[in-house]
């Protein structure tokens, strides 16, 4: 009943939007070019952004705690970002060569990624992912990779099996089959992928160790994200660094959205070092990009001087004005402005434990650095079903109703803060919280 009430807020508020949607559907399947940015009763269509702010087509603004989904640091339009992109289109958009940025870019990569001594680039983060597991194939000369469940590397098949889907459907916790999570996945891909139970140590290590010799590389993200900002408990990596390493298998870290925890990413902040890193999202300052690096004996078969071993290529791969963005935004990353940040997030956490407190409703909050999900429950989050095992109903009403206030974050409830956030951005999206639950049973 109370979701209807955000719902008929939501369509009062963008009929702009709706019209939008409603033309888009003639010519898109659904109206929508991406999946993960569709929403029901129909997703906003946007106009602008200026730094914390976007403005959807009727022309509300509304804060933005997701900035496409994390891939914008310092929110929209940053001048500084702008400025390199606009200098850099001017010169060419793309040439068939190399260019000083991306020289620029590697070596900013290289310096504070310890564990990466050489690095590529790709045009998305599943480019990235990609060929990490190619790679690590042909280092290994080994089949399967294992990942863990709820665990989100991108859209290509070898990890696109056991992501988000029904929990039903995923067999046992502690020894979960491996599931294809979307149409059009062979067979063969999903038996070359093993899953692992998330933040659950020995059952891992034992799945690891049962399928060790066809194993070529094990995938993980230090904190799963799209999954609700689920931290890997130290424990966690450190086993999987031990186990792949007894059984030369690769571990390779998926630092597309983790980039972010330290200067270095989450293998300095944990102090876990990977074999290879998978990049994407805030090293193109916004525009589409990947990055993968590693260890140079690794990286080494993508050597052209050599062979080389493995083949990568792309269009668009390293263009000159992505390069740009990237750089100037990985710039203006500095440790200052990242703690700055996340003491920011660890004000809003604070103040969304309390204002549902007021109210009486279970909420546990999760995540790390600039990141947050809000799970509107009272047992804990560690793992990927954790989070599934939540009133669906409400968590969609919460994510109208924020939106509703001027508030947007992803439909599943993960945020993200922008260094040019202040306290009054984290006050706001806290009263908008405590507007939607105050008419939560309307
Ligand atoms: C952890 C992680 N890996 C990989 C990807 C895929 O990146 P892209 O959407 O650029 O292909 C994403 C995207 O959200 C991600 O969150």
């Amino acid at each position: 009943m109370s979701l209807h009430t955000e719902v008929d807020r939501y369509e009062s508020l963008t009929p702009q939007s709706r019209g939008l949607w409603d033309e888009a559907r003639r010519y898109m399947p659904g109206g929508d070019t991406r999946t993960s940015v569709f929403w029901p009763p129909y997703p906003l269509f946007f106009t602008h952004g200026a730094g914390t702010q976007i403005w959807d087509q009727d022309g509300v603004p509304r804060t933005d705690f997701i900035n496409n989904f994390t891939s914008l640091p310092h929110g929209h339009a940053d001048a500084d970002v702008t400025r390199a992109i606009q200098d850099a289109a001017a010169k060419g958009a793309a040439f068939g060569g190399g260019n000083e940025p991306q020289v620029r870019l590697a070596k900013l990569l290289c310096e504070r990624l310890p564990s990466v001594d050489l690095v590529r680039f790709a045009n998305s983060g599943t480019e990235a992912t990609m060929n990490c597991v190619r790679v690590a194939r042909a280092f290994t000369g080994r089949r399967k990779i294992a990942k863990a469940e709820g665990g989100y590397h991108g859209t290509h098949d070898a990890v696109s099996v056991s992501v988000k889907m029904s929990p039903a459907l995923l067999g046992d916790a502690a020894d979960p089959d491996a599931v294809a999570s979307t149409g059009g996945v062979p067979d063969g891909a999903v038996r070359d992928t093993v899953v692992l139970p998330y933040n659950d140590v020995e059952n891992s290590r034992r799945i690891v160790e049962a399928n060790a010799a066809e194993l070529a590389a094990v995938i993980v993200e230090p904190m799963l994200g799209s999954a609700g900002m689920i931290p890997a408990s130290l424990e966690y990596l450190t086993m999987l660094r031990d186990v792949t390493q007894r059984h030369g298998i690769l571990l390779v870290f998926d630092e597309v959205v983790t980039l972010r925890l330290a200067s270095g990413g989450a293998q300095e902040r944990y102090g876990v070092m990977p074999d290879l890193t998978a990049l994407g999202k805030v090293i193109g300052g916004g525009l589409p990009v990947g990055g993968f690096g590693g260890r140079a004996d690794i990286m080494e078969l993508f050597d052209p001087t050599q062979g080389p071993k493995v083949s990568q290529a792309g269009t668009f791969t390293g263009n000159p004005v992505t390069m740009a963005a990237g750089l100037a935004a990985m710039e203006k990353l500095t440790p200052e402005v990242m703690m700055r940040t996340e003491a920011l997030r660890d004000q809003l956490v604070d103040g969304i434990r309390d204002v549902s407190a007021e109210f009486g409703v279970p909420v546990q909050v999760t995540g790390m650095g600039p990141f947050y999900a809000m799970h509107f429950t009272d047992h804990a989050i560690n793992n990927f079903r954790d989070a599934a095992d939540v009133d669906q109903e409400f968590k969609r009403q919460m994510f109208l109703g924020l939106m509703n206030e001027g508030i947007l974050v992803a439909s599943y409830m993960v945020g993200s803060l922008s260094t040019p956030m202040t306290e009054a951005d984290v006050e706001s999206h806290v009263d908008a919280l405590r507007r939607v639950l105050a008419r939560r049973t309307e």
